[in-house]
C-alpha cells in the first residue's frame, strides 16, 4: 500500500492529485484481503475513464493492473480484469480467435470495459462474454453470466449493485490470425482518423450517446469544438473529446463539461449522461459542478 499517492502520471488524462491510499493486489486473494480492509476502496484498472480531482481523494482506491493474467483454452479465454484491451486483443489475435478485435483501440483494462460494456466498431464487450469472477461485500467473490450481467449500452448491473470484476471470460472464433489482424488494423484505423491518440491526454468521449443520437453530432452543432477552458478544450476534430495539451486541471475539464452539457440542453432540450467517472471529494467548486453534470433528469 502507498499513503498519499500520485496518480497524475498513471491517468490518461493526466490530471490528478494524491490519493489518501493505493493498494496494488496481484491475485484474487489479495484483492479479497484489501476489500475487507477497505469496504469503501474505488476500484480502477487503467484510469483511462475516470477524470480524478487536483484536490485529490481522501479514501481509498485499488489499482487492478497487477492482476494480469491471460489463459486460452482451445476458444475459450479467460482475462484478469487488469489486463489491457490492446494486450488481450493482441494475445487473442495470435492465437487466431475472432471476436475482441476491437479492443485494440482500448485504452483501458478489462475490469472497467466488463463494468461499462465498452464497445467499438460494431462489437461489445458483452457480444463474446461467457461470465466473470465478481466481488460485492455482502457476497464475496461470485460468478455473474452474461444474463445475470443486464448488459446494455455502456451499462452492466455492475454498475447498479457497486460489483466489482475480478475476471471475464469469452467464448471466441477459431477464425485464424490473418483475418483477426485485418479487422484489428481496421480498428485501428478508425480509431486513429476518427479519435486522439493517448499522446494528446485525454479520457475517451467525454457523455453518452442519448439514445437514437449522438453526443459528438449534437455537441458539433453547438459550436462547441475548439472550445477552451484554462488548459484543456474540446477536440478540434470530434466534438465529445476533451484533451489535454496544456497541462489542465479537473476544474476546468468539469467546467468545460458543464459549458457542453448546457449548450446541448439550451439548443435540443436533451441532457448529455457523462461517461467519464469523476473521483474527488475535497473541491467544493467540483462538487457542485458534478452534482449538476451527474444529476439524472427526471422522467
Ligand atoms: N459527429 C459529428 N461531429 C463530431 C463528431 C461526430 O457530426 O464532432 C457525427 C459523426 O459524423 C457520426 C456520429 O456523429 O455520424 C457518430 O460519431 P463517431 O462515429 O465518431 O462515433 P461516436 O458515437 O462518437 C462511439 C463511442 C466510441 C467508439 C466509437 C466507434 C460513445 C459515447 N462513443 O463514438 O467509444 O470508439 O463509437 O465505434 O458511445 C468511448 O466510449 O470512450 C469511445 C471512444
Amino acid at each position: 500500500m502507498q499513503e498519499n499517492f500520485e496518480i497524475k502520471k498513471l491517468t490518461s488524462f493526466k490530471i490528478g492529485g494524491q490519493i489518501a491510499r493505493v493498494y496494488f493486489p496481484e491475485t484474487e486473494v489479495d484483492f479479497v484481503e484489501v476489500m475487507a480492509r477497505e469496504p469503501q476502496a474505488v476500484v480502477l484498472g487503467n484510469i483511462s475513464n475516470v477524470l480524478i480531482s487536483d484536490d485529490g481523494y481522501s479514501g481509498a482506491v485499488v489499482l487492478t493492473s497487477g492482476m494480469n493474467n491471460i489463459s486460452i483454452n482451445g476458444t475459450t479465454v479467460v482475462a484478469d480484469c487488469g489486463v489491457k484491451g490492446q494486450k488481450l486483443a493482441q494475445t487473442v489475435a495470435k492465437a487466431g480467435l475472432g471476436g475482441l478485435e476491437f479492443m485494440i483501440g482500448f485504452p483501458g483494462a478489462v475490469g472497467g470495459e466488463v463494468f461499462m460494456n465498452a464497445s467499438a466498431n460494431g462489437q461489445a464487450i458483452s457480444d463474446n462474454f461467457i461470465k466473470a469472477r465478481c466481488y460485492c461485500a455482502e457476497r464475496g467473490v461470485f460468478e455473474l453470466n452474461k444474463e445475470d450481467m443486464k448488459f446494455g449500452y455502456r451499462s452492466s448491473i455492475c454498475q447498479e449493485k457497486n460489483i466489482k470484476v475480478l475476471s471475464a471470460e469469452f467464448e471466441l472464433e477459431e477464425i485464424g490470425a490473418e483475418k483477426v489482424e485485418a479487422r484489428m488494423a481496421s480498428c485501428l484505423e478508425f480509431r486513429r482518423s476518427h479519435q486522439p491518440l493517448l499522446n494528446l491526454p485525454n479520457c475517451g468521449s467525454i457523455f453518452k450517446n442519448p439514445s437514437g443520437d449522438s453526443a459528438g453530432r449534437l455537441l458539433d452543432d453547438c459550436g462547441v469544438k475548439n472550445m477552451v477552458q484554462g488548459g484543456v478544450k474540446v477536440w478540434e476534430n470530434h466534438a465529445n473529446f476533451i484533451v489535454n495539451p496544456n497541462d489542465g486541471s479537473s476544474l476546468d475539464v468539469l467546467e468545460l463539461m458543464a459549458k457542453m452539457q448546457g449548450a446541448v440542453e439550451e439548443k435540443f432540450g436533451i441532457k448529455l449522461e457523462p461517461e467519464i467517472i469523476y473521483l474527488g471529494d475535497n473541491n467544493k467548486r467540483e462538487e457542485e459542478l458534478c452534482k449538476m453534470l451527474y444529476q439524472k433528469t427526471q422522467k
